[in-house]
């Protein structure tokens, strides 16, 4: 049987700043996920170097800066989101990481539209409204990064259905 699975979503500055939260948030309800977590966060550098440990190794000093300095340009909303097969689940709702790539339907084809929308001192940065947890493991070490425990919640299920 699938499994239930937990996944960490960050609404972007870009998605905050252009009032996109609850159509975004919306999306994943209307697809059954539920909210297991959530509150709004001004990201340090210290937080964006545990959250983005593997970014410099796979793209590149560039991509680690813009982008660090681009989740730190205002506040993210956090969300922790349960349900089956949540990670690729929330993934595929998401779309692909460059909007201009993204299909119509998902989150990012439907409110972006340029590939590297954000420059930073000459290097450009997919300002992509959203990051979702690439596969299960980095989920788990993101929401054990964003969330304790005690701030996560969890609704009766039977199996993998929730009851309400
Ligand atoms: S991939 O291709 O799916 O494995 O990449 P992804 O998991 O989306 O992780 C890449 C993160 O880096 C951000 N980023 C860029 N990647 C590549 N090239 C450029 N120019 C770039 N700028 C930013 C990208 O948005 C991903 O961030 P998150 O927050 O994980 O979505």
């Amino acid at each position: 049987m699938a499994a239930l699975e937990r996944t960490l979503v960050l609404l972007k500055p870009d998605a905050v700043a252009r009032g996109l939260a609850g159509r975004i948030i919306q999306r994943f309800e209307d697809a059954g996920l539920k909210i297991v977590g959530t509150k709004m966060v001004q990201m340090d550098a210290d937080l964006a170097k545990k959250h983005y440990f593997d970014l410099e190794e796979r793209f590149g000093p560039s991509v680690f800066n813009v982008t660090a300095t681009f989740m730190q340009s205002g506040p993210v909303i956090a969300l922790v989101l349960e349900g089956v097969e949540a990670v690729t689940t929330v993934r595929r709702l998401v779309g692909v990481t460059f909007p201009n790539q993204a299909n119509p339907g998902t989150i990012r084809g439907d409110f972006a539209h340029t590939s590297k929308a954000y420059t930073e001192a000459n290097h450009t940065v997919a300002a992509n409204l959203i990051h979702a947890s690439g596969n299960p493991e980095e989920a788990k070490y993101e929401v054990e990064l964003w969330f304790p425990e005690a701030e996560l919640f969890t609704y009766q299920t039977v199996g993998e259905k929730f009851l309400f």
